[in-house]
């Protein structure tokens, strides 16, 4: 997929690997790129940075917000030809905790999940008029072996993978290409929610440039599945032994919580 020339947009790019992406794809020679958060402090801190991004606040958990994202940006950008759904949530969520409200307990399917299928099915219509576009889903390594400490988001994140694998069967026969990036876990402020567990070198970090570089890298080839870093290793575990991995993880969390007493 040809990305110099092409109309971006990002969504949760003020932070993280959306931020990382904005940089190496206006180094890529991207003409325009778009980037969405629901944080506007954050969103003018970014434009400070990159003068020529536009920004959008927009919560693509929100219905009503997707709508008018797509009515702004196919607008003033009627080239654009890329979305990447980025856009992200992750929580150390304790399944007993019983105080935890039923709007609360879905955050990672709301905004993970159906922000994706929903940003996908509102801009289909005007990525398959383009010459040529791509979807890029970004999942995760957890994807395919659940995180003991994220249930919420390891099952967003299982489900983003099944939604991308069948909706690039069915734009087989279009423009549209679709990829999905898995990465690996990867220095981001995302991980800030489990900053008080260290599982030592049993969680290697990759480094976020790395991680985006090795996207970007896969898409310029057409490499449907991109899997950077331990995310290979993972979705091997996944198929062979994924009980086995799961437990362990278990076991090295349960490890360092008592060590952190
Ligand atoms: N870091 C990792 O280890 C890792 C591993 C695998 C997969 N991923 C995935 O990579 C993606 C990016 O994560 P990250 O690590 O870069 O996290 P991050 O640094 O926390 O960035 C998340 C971005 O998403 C935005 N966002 C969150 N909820 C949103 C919503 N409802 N609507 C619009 N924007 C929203 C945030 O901005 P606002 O808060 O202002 O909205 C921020 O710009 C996520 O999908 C995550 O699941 C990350």
């Amino acid at each position: 997929m040809k990305l110099a020339n092409s109309t971006i947009l990002i969504t949760g790019g003020t932070s993280g690997i959306g931020m990382e992406f904005l940089q190496q794809l206006s180094k890529q020679g991207a003409a325009h790129i778009i980037i969405t958060g629901r944080d506007n402090p954050k969103l003018e801190k970014v434009k400070q940075q990159f003068p020529d991004v536009y920004t959008v606040q927009s919560n693509v958990g929100n219905i009503r917000e997707i709508e008018e994202l797509y009515l702004d940006v196919t607008k003033k950008f009627p080239a654009l030809n890329i979305i990447i759904n980025n856009a992200g949530i992750m929580r150390n969520l304790n399944l007993q905790d019983t105080s935890i409200g039923l709007e609360s307990i879905t955050q990672e399917i709301d905004t993970n999940l159906s922000g994706t299928i929903r940003m996908v099915h509102r801009f289909l219509p005007h990525l398959k008029i383009q010459a040529s576009a791509a979807i890029v889903n970004i999942s995760s390594g957890l994807a395919f072996v659940p995180f003991p400490l994220s249930p919420v988001y390891s099952a967003a994140k299982a489900g983003v993978h099944a939604y991308t694998q069948v909706l690039r069967l069915q734009l087989k026969n279009t423009n549209v290409k679709v990829f999905e990036v898995a990465p690996p876990s990867t220095e981001t402020p995302l991980q800030n929610a489990f900053s008080n567990i260290d599982m030592g070198s049993s969680s290697p970090m990759m480094k976020v440039d790395k991680m985006v570089s090795e996207a970007i890298r896969g898409i310029l080839k057409d490499k449907a599945e991109i899997l950077p870093g331990m995310s290979k290793a993972l979705r091997f575990m996944g198929r062979i032994a994924p009980a086995f991995f799961m437990n362990f993880m278990h076991k090295m969390i349960e490890k360092a919580k008592k060590k952190s007493k």
